[in-house]
């Protein structure tokens, strides 16, 4: 197996994966296709349910071979096959840990009902007990923290719901996309991987499409193996790691401060009248007024923190270019 450790092999999964007699992987993460008539380089997406729900069993099977006792296993699934896929896994003797709804925005629109906008995500384990889960890596800011400014509040961050409603999918006028028809966004594959694996784990993706996985699993230190039917999918997305395997994962970078954003920050700061002090005192309004500027400039997934925020209007202060806000002189003269 090891010289398939980095790799992104071309070939049919459960035909590699069967020929291979230890298990290997601490986390699997696979997005097989749907059976909903994708078109695909080199596999047939429409096929008959009782041979895609038999080869869904097959390489279920061979993929739970190769992972560790101490494993994890996602798998990502529309609603036609969802329930087959508990199933099986009930009858492979895999444990669920969560049934992950993935929301997403940017759904194909429908005439005729309603549009469907979420895929579902299944969180499995080998051993109910034993099995890496490293939640502070994903924790997010509460409602308690955000709008109650409650004190009691877990500073830290709460862990997020099973619905996860932050990961749009990836569209043609995405910076990340790829010339592949279904990627997965690389921020929900860094969700997955931060929580349930550690540095240089070995990640399995059986269905591996663009590299998503396995670029992710890269960026983050971890060592990966994609197995991807179609040769030009394989060709492209080694070519991808080779690009970006040194960036930050999409969505988190931090892109540089632009004048657009000092025009949009002033303009709020006017709109919103509170002075820096009181912003940088108030943690409840500091979060607000970041949000409204988030929310301003679409910073999906690329958000400005409160503490870049609050920099930065300090600096526009100093330098003079924020300029007082209506009545402050009045207020800061009387003082
Ligand atoms: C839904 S896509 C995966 C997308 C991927 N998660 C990404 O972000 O790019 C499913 C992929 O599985 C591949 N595939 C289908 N049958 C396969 C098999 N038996 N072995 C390996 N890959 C297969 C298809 O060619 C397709 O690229």
């Amino acid at each position: 197996m090891a010289k398939w450790l980095n790799k992104i092999v071309c070939g049919d999964c459960i035909e590699i994966l069967s020929g291979v007699s230890k298990p290997f992987a601490d986390l699997i993460f696979a997005d097989p296709p749907f059976n909903i008539g994708y078109k695909y380089d080199k596999y047939n997406d429409k096929v008959k349910s009782k041979n895609y729900i038999a080869w869904t069993r097959d390489w279920m099977g061979a993929c739970l071979k190769v992972l560790k006792p101490e494993g994890s296993f996602y798998i990502a699934i529309g609603d036609d096959y969802a329930a087959n896929v508990k199933v099986i896994a009930d009858e492979l003797g895999l444990l669920m840990r969560n049934w992950i709804i993935w929301h997403y925005t940017f759904g194909q629109q429908m005439k005729t009902k309603f549009a469907r906008s979420h895929t579902h995500i299944f969180y499995f384990v080998n051993d109910k007990s034993k099995f890496t889960f490293n939640g502070d890596n994903a924790r997010i800011i509460s409602d308690r923290q955000k709008i109650y400014n409650d004190k009691r509040a877990n500073p830290a961050g709460k862990m997020p719901d099973d619905v996860w409603n932050e990961y749009p999918r990836i569209c043609g006028t995405f910076e990340e996309r790829t010339a592949f028809p279904c990627q997965m966004p690389e921020s929900l594959l860094a969700r997955v991987i931060r929580v349930s694996s550690n540095e240089e784990d070995w990640i399995l993706d059986p269905f591996s499409g663009s590299g998503t996985t396995a670029i992710v699993a890269a960026k983050l230190n971890r060592s990966y193996t994609g197995i991807e039917l179609s040769s030009e999918y394989t060709k492209q997305s080694r070519q991808r790691i080779v690009k970006f395997r040194d960036s930050a994962v999409e969505g988190e970078e931090r892109k540089p401060w632009t004048e657009q954003m000092d025009k949009e920050l002033k303009w709020l700061y006017h709109e919103n009248k509170t002075p820096t002090d009181q912003l940088d005192e108030d943690d409840y309004l500091l979060t607000l007024f970041t949000e409204k500027f988030n929310l301003r400039m679409g910073n999906n997934g690329n958000k400005v923190s409160q503490k870049q925020l609050m920099k930065r209007l300090v600096r526009l202060r100093k330098s003079g270019k924020l300029g007082a806000l209506r009545g402050e002189h009045i207020r800061l003269n009387k003082v």
